[in-house]
């Protein structure tokens, strides 16, 4: 199973492997399984043209980390991603923005240090199910990074009744147990806080915006 305890290394390096193919079919297929991706960037309050900065931890190919350029044209980005793969796809995608949206090779957390209180907000969509066991420090980094008022917004698998379908998403490295919900309520004060059910119920997923207080 994907969700075995793994360190921070292991579990980078797992992503690399898996998105070796996966980087391929990605933005040709999650389109129809991952929702609420373009509306929790919506729901983000914060002025549009402000001179803000912004987190995104496992942007992928960068699909959201477009769109929130696209969205805060005067913020400044930095979007982190352990796959190369993905990392390569990542940064040819906002190439146009220039050196306001940069994407990082490096898993979130390493030099974590100098960016304590620097973001207005911070985005993990669809990633933090994919972290484990370290999901956990990384939300308390977040926590850290972000200022006092930013928002962390989560969009993410929540849980699920049908066992194959959860035992099918730990194969790939998903970990949907409800997890994440109880932890961000209890450290961001909730602003947007929805569990939407997919495919009649086959599963369902998070959208939680939240401010660091
Ligand atoms: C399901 S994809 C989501 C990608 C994108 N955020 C989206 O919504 O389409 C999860 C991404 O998180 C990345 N990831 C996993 N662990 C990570 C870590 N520790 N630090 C940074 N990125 C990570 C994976 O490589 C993968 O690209």
């Amino acid at each position: 199973m994907g969700t075995a305890h793994k360190d921070s290394k292991e579990q980078a390096s797992s992503m690399d492997q898996y998105y070796k193919f996966q980087s391929k079919i990605y933005d040709l297929t999650r389109w129809s399984f991952l929702f609420g991706r373009v509306e929790v960037i919506k729901d983000i309050p914060l002025e549009r043209n402000a001179s803000i900065k912004i987190l995104e931890v496992g942007c992928g190919t960068g699909f959201n980390t477009k769109i929130l350029a696209e969205t805060f044209p005067a913020a400044e980005i930095k979007a982190y991603e352990v796959s190369t793969d993905m990392v390569d796809i990542a940064s040819k995608k906002v190439a146009p923005f220039g050196q306001r949206v940069q994407v990082v090779h490096e898993p979130y957390g390493q030099d974590a240090e100098g960016q304590n209180g620097q973001y207005d907000a911070i985005l993990f969509s669809y990633s933090l199910t994919m972290i484990n066991p370290q999901w956990e420090d990384l939300l308390k980094q977040a926590k850290k990074d972000l200022k006092v008022g930013g928002y962390i917004a989560v969009v993410d698998f929540h849980d699920s009744k049908q066992g194959w379908f959860k035992s099918h998403m730990g194969n790939h490295h998903v970990r949907m147990d409800g997890h994440l919900r109880p932890f961000l309520r209890d450290n961001f004060e909730p602003i947007v806080n929805k569990v939407r059910s997919a495919y009649m119920g086959v599963w369902e997923y998070i959208s939680f915006v939240g401010k660091k207080q």
